[in-house]
C-alpha cells in the first residue's frame, strides 16, 4: 500500500490514538445517555473540525471523508468562500421568514434553481429545510394540482422519514416498523436494480419489465390511472445502494407517464448538486421531471431544501403550504456560493475524479471475491459486497466489517442498501486523495475474508 507521505500531509489521514480516542469516548458516553438512540451511528467518530475532504476528531485523528456528511458538504468542509458568505450574511440578516416577508437572495436562488433544473420551460420554487420537506411539498403539490391521491414509488427508494415521505420510502423495515398507518395510496414496485433484477433479466436484453408493470398490471388492478397523481423516484437510488438504472428505464418511464397523464417527481436530494458529475443525475438519462426535490448538497451543510416544479403545477393558493425557516437567508447565501463553485469547477472535478476512481475500481470484482459489482456516476459510487459472486449472496456483516476497517485506517465511508459500501466524498476530492483512498480500500478488501 502506498502510504509513505500519509503522516506528514495535512490532506491525508493520520490516526494517532486507538479509536475511539479518550476524548471521543467521553463524548460518546454523554451522547448515549441523553440523545435519541434512533440515530444510526456506524462507528465512533466524534468530529471537531473539517477542511476540504479532511475531518479531524476531538483526539486529533485526521480522516479522509468519503461520505461528506451523507452527501451534503459538496464544496468540502468549511470552504472559505462558503464560510465567508455565511459570516457576512449572518452579520446582515439571519432570519426574516420568507413565508411572510420578502428578501432578495431568496428570489435570486429561486431564479437560479428554476433555470438549472432539467427540462426547460418556466419553473417555480418552494423552499424548505430538509430533504423530507422537499418531498412533502412535492406530494402535496401533486395531490393539489391533479386532484388525485395515488402514487407509485420504488422498492429500495428513500425519500425521508416524516409520515408523508416515509410512505414513499421503502428502504428498510426499521424505518417504517411501528409507525403505521402511513399515508395511504402508495404502491411500490421493483426499481431497475439490474444486478438484482426482480424479473430475473439481464440489462442488455430486458424489456424494462420494472416499468411495463405500471401499464400492464397496476393501472388495470389497484391504481386506476385517473387516480394516479405521480410516479416518484430517485434517478440514482441513494440509501437503497447507489443503484444506477439503464437509460431505457427512464425512456420507458417518461413514455408511460405521458400516456397515463401522470407527473414524474425526481428526488435528487442525494444525487443532485453535481454529485454525479452533472448538476442533476436526471441529465445523464434525458429525464425531464415535472417536479424536482433538492436538498443535502445545496448549501454545503446548512439546512435548506427546494422543491422545483413546472410553474403551471405550483399554483396553490396563498397559505396552502409554507414554512417558518424554509429559505433562511444564511442558508440561501451559502447555496448561492455553493452553486457558483459547483459550476465553476467542482462538477467537472466530480466527473473527472469519479471517472478515475471507477476506472481503477472496474477490476475489483475480478480481484476481490467479496466484490459483486462496482457502479456509479461521478462521485456517487457503490460497491456491492457479497459472500458469493456466483449467487450474489448479500453480505451485510462483511460490508460492516469493511466500513469499520476503513475507519480504523482513517477513511470515512458508510454503508447503503443491505450490502453496499457507498462513496460520496466532497466534490473537492483530489485525484491523489482518491488514489490514497482506493489503495487503502484495496488493502482492506484484500484482508476481508468470508467467515
Ligand atoms: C434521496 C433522498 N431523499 C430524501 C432524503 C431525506 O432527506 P433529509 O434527511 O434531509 O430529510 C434523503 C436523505 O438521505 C435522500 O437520500
Amino acid at each position: 500500500m502506498k502510504q509513505p507521505t500519509a503522516d506528514v500531509r495535512a490532506d491525508f489521514p493520520q490516526i494517532r490514538t486507538a479509536l475511539p480516542g479518550p476524548e471521543a469516548a467521553r463524548i460518546i458516553e454523554r451522547d448515549t445517555a441523553v440523545l435519541s438512540p434512533s440515530y444510526t451511528r456506524s462507528y465512533p467518530l466524534v468530529a471537531a473540525r473539517g477542511e476540504g475532504a479532511i475531518v479531524e476528531d476531538v483526539d486529533g485523528n485526521r480522516f479522509l471523508d468519503l461520505n461528506a456528511g451523507i452527501a451534503v458538504v459538496a464544496t468540502g468542509h468549511c470552504h472559505p468562500q462558503v464560510v465567508r458568505a455565511i459570516q457576512e450574511q449572518a452579520a446582515r440578516l439571519i432570519h426574516m421568514s420568507g413565508t411572510d416577508f420578502y428578501y432578495e437572495n431568496m428570489v435570486t436562488l429561486g431564479e437560479k434553481l428554476a433555470a438549472l433544473v432539467p427540462g426547460g420551460g418556466p419553473r417555480r420554487v418552494y423552499f424548505g429545510n430538509s430533504g423530507t420537506e422537499a418531498i412533502e411539498a412535492a406530494i402535496k403539490m401533486a395531490r393539489y394540482h391533479t386532484g388525485r391521491d395515488k402514487f407509485i414509488a420504488f422498492l429500495g427508494g428513500f425519500h425521508g422519514r416524516t409520515l408523508g415521505s416515509l410512505s414513499l420510502t421503502a428502504s428498510r423495515a426499521v424505518q417504517r416498523r411501528r409507525f403505521g398507518p402511513l399515508v395511504p395510496g402508495v404502491t411500490h414496485i421493483p426499481y431497475a436494480y439490474c444486478y438484482r433484477c426482480a424479473y430475473g433479466k439481464q440489462p442488455e436484453s430486458c424489456s424494462v419489465e420494472c416499468v411495463k408493470v405500471i401499464e400492464d398490471e397496476l393501472v388495470k388492478t389497484i391504481v386506476p390511472a385517473e387516480e394516479l397523481a405521480a410516479i416518484v423516484l430517485e434517478p440514482v437510488q441513494g440509501e437503497g445502494g447507489y443503484v444506477v438504472p439503464p437509460k431505457k428505464f427512464f425512456d420507458e418511464l417518461q413514455a408511460v407517464a405521458r400516456r397515463l397523464g401522470v407527473l414524474i417527481v425526481a428526488d435528487e436530494v442525494q444525487s443532485g448538486m453535481g454529485r454525479t458529475g452533472r448538476m442533476w443525475a436526471s441529465e445523464h438519462f434525458g429525464l425531464e421531471p415535472d417536479i424536482v426535490a433538492v436538498a443535502k448538497g445545496i448549501a454545503s451543510g446548512l439546512p435548506l431544501s427546494a422543491t422545483v416544479a413546472r410553474a403551471d403545477l405550483m399554483q396553490w393558493e396563498r397559505g396552502a403550504h409554507a414554512s417558518t425557516f424554509g429559505g433562511n437567508p444564511v442558508a440561501v447565501q451559502a447555496a448561492l456560493v455553493t452553486i457558483e463553485l459547483l459550476e465553476k469547477e467542482l462538477i467537472d472535478n466530480a466527473a473527472r475524479v469519479g471517472a478515475h476512481m471507477l476506472d481503477r475500481m472496474r477490476d475489483w470484482p475480478r480481484r476481490f471475491p467479496v466484490v459483486g459489482e462496482v457502479r456509479g456516476l461521478g462521485l456517487m459510487i457503490g460497491v456491492e459486497i457479497v459472500r458469493d459472486q456466483a449467487r450474489r449472496e448479500r453480505a451485510p456483516e462483511l460490508r460492516d466489517r469493511l466500513v469499520r476497517m476503513a475507519f480504523e485506517r482513517g477513511l470515512l465511508v458508510l454503508g447503503a442498501g443491505t450490502s453496499v459500501m457507498r462513496l460520496s466524498p466532497p466534490l473537492v476530492l483530489t485525484r491523489e486523495q482518491a488514489d490514497f483512498a482506493l489503495d487503502t480500500l484495496e488493502d482492506c478488501l484484500g484482508r476481508l475474508v468470508v467467515s
